[in-house]
């Protein structure tokens, strides 16, 4: 993608996210009947966090994930939510502040494309769900991949396409013709549910996402088709460097 491109589908990207920012909890839950809830938590015992651990939720958006993150790693650990769009942030802030884990997990307004951050800075870095919103895919894995310390995690929770194709079929009927017309009822707006099936059209598939890790430097790759493939979620770990 050019960089024309690029800017396009990133000012896109977040006028739809900003446009839906105080529904989007509910609407996760809706459209997904709940299923999300049950694929972070699967992403939460295979990461296996420790207390104290310093993380970092890319595209954080109304901080979910980040929340699920500091729950485990507790005061002693840091959590940092980073997300472009502000109304976003602006839903996840006064979850923090209610849950009382503010002091130690905090929300920065940033790109994904070019994070600032150091190199070799977090245990782990985690992206829900924003991989297909963000136009270069492997740039975000490789950035992700600098800011974690050698031998840490990148993760990656997100829609994909289910291998089996009776099931594929069946899915899609949903996912491309029922989802947008329950989001316009929803939302009262037809861009936000429009874009959410279309992010999917080009994005990898379980298989290829697990290949740009790879390219990405990322090693000991796996990913977990999560029900019957709708969902995946990826772990790759960077190489620890020899002395
Ligand atoms: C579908 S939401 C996912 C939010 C959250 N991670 C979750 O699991 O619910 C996608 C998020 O990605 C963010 N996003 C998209 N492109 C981004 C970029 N280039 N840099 C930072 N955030 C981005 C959007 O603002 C939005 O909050």
């Amino acid at each position: 993608m050019g960089n024309d491109q690029a800017g396009v589908k990133s000012e896109f990207v977040h006028t739809v996210f900003a446009d839906i920012a105080d529904r989007y909890d509910v609407m996760n839950s809706v459209l997904s009947f709940n299923q999300h809830k049950l694929w972070r938590r699967f992403a939460m015992r295979k990461m296996q966090l420790r207390e104290g651990d310093h993380c970092l939720d890319v595209a954080t958006g109304t901080g979910d994930w980040a929340i699920a993150m500091a729950k485990t790693v507790g005061r002693g650990g840091e959590v940092l939510g980073l997300d472009f769009c502000q109304e976003m942030l602006d839903v996840a802030e006064p979850k923090l502040q209610k849950l009382g884990i503010d002091g130690f997990t905090s929300l920065l307004h940033g790109n994904a494309m070019a994070m600032p951050f150091p190199d070799d800075t977090y245990d782990v870095a985690t992206i829900g769900f924003a991989l297909r919103n963000v136009p270069d895919v492997l740039q975000v894995i490789k950035e992700m991949t600098r800011v974690v310390k050698p031998g840490s995690m990148v993760v990656s929770l997100e829609l994909s396409k289910p291998d089996f194709k009776p099931f594929r079929t069946l899915y899609y009927f949903y996912f491309y013709r029922i989802l947008p017309v329950i989001g316009r009822m929803a939302v009262g707006k037809d861009a936000p549910y429009r874009w959410l099936p279309e992010s999917l059209r080009t994005f990898p598939d379980r298989h290829q996402l697990a290949r740009l890790f790879v390219e990405a430097g990322l090693e000991r790759v796996v990913s977990y088709p999560l029900t019957f493939g709708i969902c995946a979620l990826h772990i790759g770990y960077k190489p620890v460097r020899s002395a």
